[in-house]
């Protein structure tokens, strides 16, 4: 019988739940067009996606893993030079010292027993091999490489795909990607691919899948409910399922199906991986407020918020929502307030944004959980969302 934890794996590759899915338009499938993507020779395969929507998996499941070197942006941030670390992911040293052993009764008899060599094996070198091995270069959340090295890399595979080195470039979408897809260099050298938040239908998938390969039944409603709270994120419906087995314990006894009532436990319980306290709480705070004291408002539910606790609050609500218009935003605002409360006026909603927007760009990868632009908050973490919804003692 399998284990829960074989079947749902938030962290790893799914093989129980893996889901594939389909563009809108042509109707092909992800693994299908990313094939295609690997097989048109000198091009560099550009995959762009939003956080945790399945990006390495994919790469995973289309390349197999005797074939795919995983490599991270992150791998460049000391001095290491890009087909040092290509080399030694894939096994190669690409530096390295011999020993070349010399007979005692060597005439010279000068240093002892051996000679040490170095040796540095070339970038041609390291093309061939993986030519060779049919491996493909997948260089994994590109935008942890710093700005710096991001162009020169670039530059490098430019090269090395002309000599048709396979490699997949993954990356966030509006963010350090440029320097593959603004890059001029490679224009007409690209086979772009942008994976699309997941649909309701594809997340309720995972779950009808999962609990039937441990023999557990999951009505449609259920499986739905789970879907909506996971906002997009295939991670989380992961989580999410398995939080559910954990408890109601289904390893250890026997469950025929999931009731609703453990829901709303399962989504709490969930939260507990996530460690978004901080953002949170700099978020409800806002900027310095340098002596000045704000309005406070009366919430329905007798909160005393300003409108930096609004807005956090305002996103929180039902339904959740990865994208919201200003006026969604206002409407929600207003709902949460008292009916013969005074209201926050749409200009000082604004500026707040705009505020918590700049708050956040200056802080570390955690904290870049939404973006405010052209009129709509965009949250960008489904996590944080789901931490917002689930994991605040109310
Ligand atoms: N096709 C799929 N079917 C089922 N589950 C999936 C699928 N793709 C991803 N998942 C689930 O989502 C998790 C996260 O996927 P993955 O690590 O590929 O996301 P990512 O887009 O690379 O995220 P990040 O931006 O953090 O690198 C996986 O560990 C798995 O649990
Ligand atoms: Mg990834």
């Amino acid at each position: 019988m399998l284990k829960s934890e074989e079947v749902f794996k938030p962290g790893a590759f799914p093989d129980y739940t893996y889901v594939s899915r389909k563009f809108a338009s042509p109707n092909i499938s992800y693994e299908l067009r990313l094939k295609q993507a690997l097989k048109i020779s000198g091009c560099l395969t550009s995959l762009i996606g939003p956080s945790k929507m399945g990006k390495t998996i994919l790469c995973e499941k289309v390349i197999g893993f005797d074939h795919i070197i995983e490599v991270s942006g992150a791998d460049f941030s000391g001095n290491a030079d890009f087909w040092e670390v290509v080399a030694a992911r894939a096994g190669l040293p690409y530096q390295g010292e011999f020993t070349i052993t010399k007979n005692i009764k060597d005439e010279y008899q000068d240093e002892g027993s051996g000679r040490t060599e170095k040796f540095v094996l070339t970038k041609d070198k390291v093309i061939n091999y993986y030519k060779e091995k049919n491996y493909v270069l997948v260089l994994d959340d590109f935008h942890y490489a710093p700005d710096e090295k991001r162009l020169q890399i670039a530059q490098q595979l430019k090269d090395a795909i002309r000599r048709e080195f396979k490699a997949v470039v993954v990356s966030l979408p509006h963010r350090s990607d440029d320097a593959i897809r603004q890059n001029a260099d490679l224009s007409g050298r690209l086979s772009l691919i942008n994976i699309e938040p997941w649909e309701e239908q594809e997340l309720k998938e995972i779950a009808i899948k999962g609990f039937k390969e441990l023999g557990i039944e999951i009505s449609d409603a259920i499986a739905k409910n789970i879907a909506v709270e996971s906002l997009t994120s295939p991670q989380l419906m992961q989580y999410i399922c398995l939080s559910i087995c954990t408890l109601l314990e289904s390893d250890e006894k026997k469950i025929e199906r999931i009731d609703e009532s453990v829901l709303k436990t399962a989504y709490c319980f969930t939260t507990m991986n996530f460690e978004y306290q901080d953002v949170v709480k700099v978020m409800t705070k806002g900027p310095n407020p340098r002596g000045k004291s704000r309005t406070i408002f009366e919430t329905k539910d007798g909160k005393h918020l300003d409108i930096y606790g609004l807005l956090v609050e305002s996103l929180a609500k039902n339904p959740p929502i990865m994208s919201l218009t200003f006026d969604d935003i206002k409407e929600r605002v207003d709902r949460l307030i008292k009916p013969e409360g005074n209201k926050p006026g749409k200009q000082a909603l604004k500026d707040s944004l705009n505020k918590l927007q700049e708050l956040l760009t200056g802080r570390e990868d955690i904290y870049r959980v939404l973006e405010w632009k052209d009129g709509i908050v965009y949250i960008t973490d489904p996590l944080f969302l789901f931490y917002l919804r689930w994991g605040r003692e109310s």
